[in-house]
């Protein structure tokens, strides 16, 4: 309620973020400089801050506890609770990471595009959010990053040669690159086979990179010329690639699954009942699955029949995010993480204000839409078999 009549030009409340079974993120929309303590119980983190907003993760808690939290910035005190969460049942056996909608090339943001930074640097914001989004997830832990789509804001050679920069900064990392419907809005005519030095593959069907415990598959939906996603071509293709495979699956999409012919938010994804039929054709394989899209910009999770089905923001507009997957032998953790590099940050709270601040709350979603530990139906009976 609170939230309602607060401005949306006022800072962002200091919040818990994201929850993992060990860890929490806490970010703030705006602290004066100087040093922020967090207190959880007996452990207490400080840091220097250089004024703005931010973001601090404090880590080795004990799974599945209530924490009482304190924020103390040189303006506040703020109280705060954070439920971790258990981890999925058996070892931990790889992670990784998502990034989505990174619209390399775009400069203005906001319903009448009058949103910009000042100054117009280069390289721009979704190439700088990228780059930090990146960082952080390989300082997380992530063995492999799926791009889901959007990496360019228009099919354009000079965008994609900055996604070619941003790949290439990343040598080490296994990539999955799918195009989003901003990628082909040229209609696929000069969409590249690659990008940058190390030559990443365009997907156009499918692809897939297996991981101890997952395979992980990314499928292009795109419709070239068009806003909104089909699973015709790559129905098949994707059952066959998680069929085939000795373990679970990921499956990286650009578009939403809908659960209804009618989108019930902007942009359009890709209708029911064809969205419906593909998660019950997951649903009769041999090991578990789940869905992770992008292209609306916002946190949402559901499940369909036994199949986790998310939908993640963002990289470079609010609320600014990556998603970390860590596998289990018996399940599947999701936490989506704000970009927390300063200059990021500043952004993405700046970027929040669009559509008067309705924006907020509708990318955000809640604790529950971004953060999940699931637990993998047919293999987890397999687990304890
Ligand atoms: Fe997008
Ligand atoms: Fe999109």
């Amino acid at each position: 309620m609170i939230r309602k009549i607060r401005s949306f030009r006022q800072p962002s409340p200091a919040q818990v973020w994201a929850t993992e079974s060990s860890s929490v993120q806490i970010t703030f929309g705006h602290a004066s400089a100087g040093p922020i303590t967090v207190t959880v119980g007996e452990k207490q983190r400080t840091v220097n801050h250089e004024g703005g907003p931010g973001s601090i993760v404090v880590d080795q808690l004990a799974a599945g506890t209530e924490h009482q939290i304190e924020f103390t910035s040189r303006d506040e005190t703020v109280s705060l609770t954070a439920v971790t969460r258990q981890d999925p049942p058996g070892q931990l056996l790889s992670r990784f990471a998502t990034i989505s909608d990174l619209h390399i090339g775009a400069r203005r943001w906001g319903a009448l595009r009058t949103m910009t930074e000042s100054g117009n640097p280069t390289p721009g914001h979704p190439y700088r959010l990228a780059h930090a989004a990146i960082t952080e997830a390989i300082a997380w832990g992530a063995q492999l990053l799926v791009i889901k789509g959007d990496a360019a804001n228009h099919e354009a050679p000079s965008m994609f040669a900055e996604l070619g920069h941003l790949v290439d900064d990343f040598p080490d990392l296994p990539m999955l690159l799918i195009p989003g419907n901003h990628d082909v809005d040229e209609e696929a005519t000069t969409l590249p086979l690659t990008v940058g030095d190390r030559q990443l593959p365009y997907i156009r069907k499918v692809g897939h990179h297996d991981l101890p415990g997952i395979r992980i598959v990314a499928a292009d939906t795109t419709v070239p010329g068009r806003g909104w996603g089909s699973l015709t071509r790559v129905h098949s293709p994707i059952l066959e690639c998680s069929s085939e495979a000795d373990r679970p699956t990921f499956i990286g999409l650009h578009q939403q699954l809908q659960p209804g012919r009618l989108p019930r938010q902007w942009p359009m994804g890709i209708p029911a009942p064809a969205s419906n039929k593909f998660l019950d054709d997951l649903s009769s394989l041999r090991h578990s699955a789940m869905v992770s899209s992008g292209h609306t910009h916002r946190n949402r999770i559901r499940v369909h029949s036994e199949t986790l089905v998310t939908e993640v923001a963002s990289t470079k507009d609010w609320p600014g995010v990556w998603a970390g997957y860590a596998v289990h032998e018996g399940g599947i953790s999701q936490t989506v993480r704000r970009v927390a590099a300063p200059d990021a940050i500043r952004w993405t709270e700046y970027s929040r204000q669009a559509l008067l601040g309705i924006w907020e709350d509708w990318a955000a979603g809640s604790l529950e839409d971004r953060c999940i530990s699931h637990q993998w139906s047919r293999d987890f009976e397999t687990l304890l078999s």
